[in-house]
Order: structure tokens, then C-alpha cells, then sequence
């Protein structure tokens, strides 16, 4: 192709660098924007048809041939071309060979800096809804199995040390309220993504009478961008997208860091099934859990992605500048990536075994302290003492090497005078799980109660 052939050709008297060309093209992978850009084509059209730029035979014209042109790139007959940049050029030129001259309209009244932007948008707003969409599914997953487990016992950790008996219900309820945040979040920056940029023109506007409110209805975008500058300059819409995908990154992160810590034989709280699970090549026992460690692994991703476009964006003068090009690589990568950790933790949640016995066994013993302590609260002892009286016992069990629940009632009354039989009934993990009825604590009817309402929500009941 010589120089005269781009499509801006004319003030060149030089062929381009090859380096140059492969340097700066990008259609190698902004070809993923080719369906949108096809949409919009053909609502610009019919908004420069509107204008009186294109006549109605022009219009349907350059109509039918994009239609062509996108049904030979799905049957993956198109042939992208490097020396033409972009899917925008690439487009463009191909609709130029079929249909002649008139090709040459299609760009009145646009800049590739306002249509990228749509293009940008519109790609978005699709695969927000189906991130949402696997967000539901994971809830739902998460919803089913806390509903399962509502009579199962597990220490809850913190320092990852055992600290107090829950329900495993109540653990999985927590994951599904983190995601139900993360959905939220998503759904609002759909909102700020939602917003036409087309008819911005390069930065400063469109001389020609394009009706913007018009492709805006056309495209369904909700309003239009209101500036011009604005419109082809920020990339804010999809720095927030990466990092509403960063976050549930992080969400997805913890839940499969516990799960891969439940399912090691020391912990042996759960077990994955065989299909979810690779072997080793050496090791002839291994069953290793590495969907859960590629989800937690690729969360470094989400989080470089996010930091590369706010690096990109941070110095660049108003407006359009080519390093703008640079959104699209990691825009798409997170896409990618989110949706296919989502789509694994649903088939890792839903094929869960867990082993409610050793949960109920590491759910006894000092455990179950901090009750001790609150039952001589309950008899009029400070709190600090009290703690300092439970603190004692579990450094006498310690030492003698028995657990809490083999203590006489003679060997607590070393203690303090005022434990009485009925504090044995506090050596039961679920008892003292039931004790915690504050609004969103773990006994059984407050998270049965939690159970109905998330079902509400997920539109189950
Ligand atoms: N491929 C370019 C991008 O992704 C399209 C816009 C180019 N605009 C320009 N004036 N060079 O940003």
C-alpha cells in the first residue's frame, strides 16, 4: 500500500516507517470493537441522512454493504490489514472498495476520536451486563449453598487463628453481600458509561447539523456526553470499570485464598471435586486446587490493569492524544479475566463437599472461651476480669493438655466461685454460635432471617 492509499494520505510525501506501522497499529486487537463500530456506522449514517448529508439511496447503500462487511468478518472471511491502523480505517477502507466514492462520506462529521470512545462505550455497556449477570449467578451459588449449610458449624478466624464458633452460612452470606456490593457498583458506573460521545467530532465539536440526541436514541445510550473535550479526551469510564473489576478481583481473591486453606489436609474443611482440580507430574498424591490459585493469581492483573490506564491518563495534555490507544489492551485483558474467574468460582462453589465434622471439631474447645468469659459477665464481673479469669483457664488447660469441655465443675470453681452446671452448656459450638442474635450476628435465626431476605433479593422467593 503507498502512502496515498491511507486514509490520511494527502499531506504525506513519504511511506511510513514499517517499524512505524507495526509500532502503532492496533488493529490487532481493537478488532474486538468491529460489531460496535459497525453499529455505529449505521447510526451515523442515519443521523448524517437526517442532516441531508446522505441521501436515502446513499444511506441504504453504504447500509447494506456494512451489513456485508459484517457478516464476512463473522464468518472470519475479513482481511484486517496492519498498514491500515485500526478497525476504524480498516472498516472504512474495505466499505470505500465495495461501494466506491461514497464510502468516502461515511467519516463527515466524525473524528476516530469521538468514534473510538463510542466504540469504547458501547463494547462496555454490553459486557457490564454480563458481568452482572455472572455476579447474579455467583450469588445465587452462594445463596443455595449457605442455605445448605445452615446447621453447619466452623470456627471463624481471625489472625487466622480460631476465634469464635459460626455457622457456615453465615460465612458464605458474607462472600454473597460482598458481591451484591460489587454488582452495585458495576450497575453505577454503567450509568456514567452510558452516554454518547459520538458527534464531539476530533475535540472541539461538528460543523455539520447532526442530531445527537438522535444516534444517542439510536445507539440506546441514556444521554449525550455534554462536552466535546470531555467526550474525546477522559477515559475515567473505563478507569472506574477496571477498577469495579479490580475490586471483585479482590473479593473473588479471599474467598478462593479460604477455600484453597479449607481444602489442605490439615485443614481437610472441604474437598473440591476431581474435575475442578489438576495432579502433579511428579507428585503421584497431589490434587491441587489451581482454579482457586488462577483466580487468586489473576487478581494481580485486574489491579495492573487499573494501574496502567491511570498511569496512561495521569499526564496527558487536553485533549486526544495517541496514548489513548493504550486503554484498550487492558479494558479487554480485565474483561476477559473477570469473566472467567466469576464463571470459575460459580463451578467451584456449586461443587463443594463439605466435611461438617472436622468444621464442628475445630469449632470446640477455647473456641468457645469467649462465652466462659461473658457468662461471668452475665453474673456481674467487669468484662476485663472476666476475661482475665477465662484468659487463666485456657493457660491451665494448656499445661495440663486437656480441652476446655473435659473441665469439672470442681476445676472451674478454682477459678471463680460463680460458675454454676449450666455453663457447660456453653462447651456446645452451637449454642454459643445461637447466643450471637444481634441484626446480622450468626445465630441460627438471625442468619435464617438473613437466608429470606437474600432470597427476596435474588428474586427466589
Ligand atoms: N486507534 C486509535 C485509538 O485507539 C483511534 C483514534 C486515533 N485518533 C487519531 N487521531 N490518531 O485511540
Amino acid at each position: 500500500m503507498s502512502f496515498m492509499e491511507k486514509p490520511w494520505g494527502g499531506r504525506f510525501s513519504e511511506k511510513t516507517d514499517e517499524f512505524v506501522e507495526e509500532f502503532t497499529e492496533s488493529v490487532s486487537f481493537d478488532r474486538e470493537l468491529a460489531y460496535e463500530d459497525i453499529r455505529q456506522d449505521i447510526a451515523h449514517i442515519k443521523t448524517l441522512e437526517k442532516a441531508g448529508i446522505l441521501t436515502e439511496e446513499e444511506a441504504k447503500k453504504l447500509m447494506e454493504a456494512l451489513e456485508d462487511i459484517k457478516r464476512d468478518i463473522e464468518e472470519g472471511k475479513f482481511k484486517w490489514k496492519r498498514e491500515l491502523e485500526d478497525v476504524h480505517m480498516n472498516i472504512e477502507a474495505e466499505l470505500t472498495r465495495r461501494v466506491g466514492e461514497l464510502g468516502g462520506k461515511l467519516h463527515t462529521g466524525r473524528s476516530r476520536n469521538d468514534q473510538v470512545t463510542t466504540d469504547e462505550r458501547l463494547y462496555l455497556k454490553g459486557e457490564i451486563e454480563e458481568i452482572v449477570n455472572l455476579l447474579r449467578e455467583l450469588r445465587r451459588s452462594l445463596l443455595r449453598t449457605a442455605e445448605g449449610s445452615i446447621d453447619v458449624i466452623l470456627p471463624a478466624y481471625t489472625h487466622l487463628q480460631r476465634a469464635q464458633p459460626i455457622r457456615l452460612a453465615h460465612y458464605f452470606l458474607s462472600f454473597r453481600e460482598a458481591f451484591l456490593k460489587d454488582t452495585e457498583r458495576f450497575l453505577d458506573c454503567y450509568r456514567r458509561v452510558d452516554e454518547l460521545p459520538l458527534g464531539s467530532g476530533a475535540v472541539a465539536g461538528v460543523d455539520f447539523p447532526l442530531d445527537r440526541h438522535f444516534t444517542a436514541e439510536l445507539l440506546g445510550f441514556n444521554r449525550l456526553v455534554r462536552n466535546s473535550i470531555y467526550a474525546t479526551a477522559d477515559r475515567d469510564f473505563i478507569a472506574e470499570f477496571l477498577f469495579c473489576c479490580a475490586l471483585t478481583g479482590m473479593h473473588l481473591s479471599r474467598l478462593a485464598e479460604d477455600l484453597i486453606v479449607w481444602s489442605s489436609e490439615e485443614f481437610g474443611y472441604i474437598d473440591l471435586p476431581d474435575k475442578l482440580c489438576t495432579g502433579s507430574s511428579i507428585m503421584p498424591q497431589k490434587k491441587n486446587p489451581d482454579i482457586l490459585e488462577l483466580i487468586r493469581g489473576k487478581t494481580g492483573r485486574l489491579y495492573g490493569n487499573l494501574i496502567s490506564l491511570l498511569t496512561i491518563l495521569k499526564g496527558l495534555p487536553s485533549a486526544y492524544n495517541r496514548d489513548l490507544q493504550e486503554d484498550k489492551e487492558p479494558l479487554f485483558d480485565s474483561v476477559r479475566t473477570l469473566k472467567g474467574s466469576l464463571v470459575g468460582m460459580v463451578k467451584v462453589i456449586d461443587g463443594l463437599r463439605i466435611r461438617e465434622q472436622s468444621m464442628y471439631s475445630g469449632a470446640g474447645n477455647f473456641v468457645l472461651i469467649t462465652d466462659v468469659a461473658n457468662y461471668l459477665v452475665q453474673k456481674g464481673i467487669p468484662f476485663r476480669k472476666a476475661h482475665h479469669i477465662a484468659g487463666s483457664i485456657v493457660s491451665y488447660l494448656i499445661e495440663k493438655g486437656k480441652r476446655l469441655e473435659e473441665l469439672t465443675i470442681d476445676e472451674l470453681r478454682n477459678f471463680s466461685e460463680l460458675f454454676d452446671e449450666d455453663v457447660f452448656e456453653l462447651f456446645k459450638p452451637e449454642v454459643v454460635a445461637d447466643r450471637r442474635k444481634t441484626y446480622g450476628g450468626t445465630s441460627r435465626e438471625e442468619v435464617l432471617r438473613i437466608l429470606s431476605v437474600a432470597k427476596k433479593e435474588e428474586g427466589l422467593l
